[in-house]
């Protein structure tokens, strides 16, 4: 056991998913690209957005390496384990090489900007090293390999946020979309290889986000998920009219955009949240009552060192506002077991917090090193991994326990479920969500997906609510 990861919408819960073609049709390409993304929901937005830039170089998609001309991961550096998994995959690669010379085989994403022109040393056989920031450049690239030449390019920008770039939606359910709000993170949470990976924090216009979610609503989307590693900070200047628009101001003209497109935000930093977007996830029904609020740890002394700028005591006045405000709120949360120097003390902190904050759904990491974070240069890597996998279980029983009283506390209430397609083990079931992010399954009757449904809880397991529909039901 190493990591508990409770939901498919949150970063490290998707590793190495590869793409049916979707909306790009086979047959119409001569040559076709196949790519496989790990690591966070910004990483699969950034795919989106390559498959893009692909498609307009010519390029079809194909979930069949065998029919790929260009093979491309696109990796995570979050924790050692994540890269791990990306050099296993990258040896399977390496072998179709072996049989198929002309295959162009391409590292992306986080991994290849931490790496850099050391990933063609390391992995021979790679021929392209391209970071996040560097996508435009794929197919100058693509063409140098097909020459025979490798090619990085790693530089990281200021101002790049792909805005004009109409992503190519993968592996879709037609339902719920990622819309990209910013890249990039100007914290320096000591523990995380974030801002070496993805650079300076910058938002995007706010006019091409809205331009996206209208366009992915009249595709017959219902719910986007607004992502930034920090959204609270969000803050572009409209340099028209010289006004600049806030995370709260943005979630509300996305909310206005119809009542029938549900929003969801992630990540929100708690030194960050404000009352406004407090207000603004009130005021608007179509703003599902959930937050993902990261503590990382419950002791303050732990948290200074992890650079997170709050104490306890703050994030737990945040959590107490949250619930005082919006008292069906769904939270959620990260943390880390193990960091450095991390002492039981600390961590029954972490365990006394998480009794108090009562999480809906939780995240839990065992701290993992990343080369160059201020973490690795300034503190010992001391806690023993034995201690930390034992740190980490009991933060995960406690979650368990928690996560399955938050599910009990919701049979007998009837909530607004969103259909996002089949249920996975009866095709005579429906499968959705409500707004506090947990998964309803509840038979299919006339309902379809895309559909908002209401339905009365009856039961349910520790991951799942199982319910009815109760059309007359009105809120
Ligand atoms: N920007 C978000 C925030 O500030 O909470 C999260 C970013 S990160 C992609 C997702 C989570 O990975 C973090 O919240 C943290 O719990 C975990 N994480 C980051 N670096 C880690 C490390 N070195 N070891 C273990 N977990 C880590
Ligand atoms: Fe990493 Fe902290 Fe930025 Fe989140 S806010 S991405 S944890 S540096
Ligand atoms: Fe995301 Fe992993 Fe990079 S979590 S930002 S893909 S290091």
């Amino acid at each position: 056991m190493q990591e508990l990861i409770a939901d498919k919408v949150h970063d490290e819960a998707r590793q190495g998913e590869a793409f049916a073609p979707g909306s790009i049709a086979i047959q119409q390409y001569k040559k076709h690209f196949y790519i496989e993304s790990y690591g966070c929901a910004m990483n699969f937005a950034d795919s989106e957005v390559v498959a893009a830039i692909l498609h307009s170089d010519g390029f079809g998609a194909t979930a069949d390496t065998n029919k790929a001309d260009l093979i491309l991961i696109n990796t995570c550096s979050i924790r050692e384990k994540a890269e791990d998994r990306v050099r296993k995959r990258l040896t399977e690669f390496r072998q179709m090489k072996r049989t198929r010379p002309g295959l162009i085989i391409g590292v992306l994403g986080c991994m290849a900007e931490r790496l850099k022109g050391a990933f063609l040393e390391e992995e021979k056989l790679v021929d392209i090293v391209v970071g996040p920031d560097a996508y435009r450049s794929l197919p100058s690239l693509i063409e140098e390999a097909g020459g025979g030449q490798k090619g990085v390019n790693v530089l990281l920008s200021r101002d790049e946020t792909y805005a004009d770039i109409a992503p190519i939606r993968l592996n879709s359910n037609g339902v719920n979309a990622f819309v990209s709000i910013m890249r990039g993170c100007n914290n320096m949470c000591s523990f995380c290889v974030v801002p070496f990976t993805r650079g300076r924090e910058r938002s995007r216009s706010a006019h091409s986000i809205i331009k996206e979610c209208e366009v992915l609503l009249n595709d017959g989307y219902r719910e986007v998920t607004l992502l930034g590693q920090n959204v609270d900070s969000y803050h572009w200047m409209n340099e028209t009219s010289n006004v600049a628009v806030t995370f709260a101001q943005l979630l509300e003209k996305v909310a206005l955009i119809s009542p029938l497109l549900r929003v969801r935000f992630s990540t929100s930093h708690p030194k960050d949240i404000t009352d406004d977007v407090l207000v603004t996830i009130k005021k608007y029904e179509n703003i599902c009552n959930y937050i993902h609020l990261p503590v990382q740890s419950g002791s303050s002394r732990v948290l200074q060192m992890m650079n997170r700028t709050y104490s306890r005591e703050w994030y737990i006045a945040k959590v107490d506002r949250i619930r005082q405000l919006i008292p069906d709120c769904g939270i959620s949360t990260d943390m880390i077991a193990g960091f450095c120097t991390e002492t039981e003390e600390d961590h029954l902190a972490s365990l006394s917090l998480m009794e108090y904050c009562k999480y809906d759904l939780a995240y839990l990491y065992f701290y993992s090193e990343r080369p160059g974070t201020l973490a690795a240069k300034r503190f010992a890597d001391d806690v023993p991994l034995n201690i930390k996998k034992r740190r980490l279980q009991e933060l995960v029983e406690l979650y368990r326990n928690h996560s399955l009283i938050s599910m009990q506390k919701d049979v007998g209430k009837t909530f607004k479920i969103l259909v996002e397609g089949p249920s996975k083990k009866d095709a005579l079931e429906l499968q959705g969500r409500n707004e506090q992010n947990k998964v309803v399954v509840f038979p299919k009757e006339k309902y379809r997906k895309g559909d908002y449904v209401m339905v009365k809880i009856t039961g349910c397991t520790a991951g799942t609510l199982i319910g009815i529909p109760a059309p007359d039901f009105r809120r």
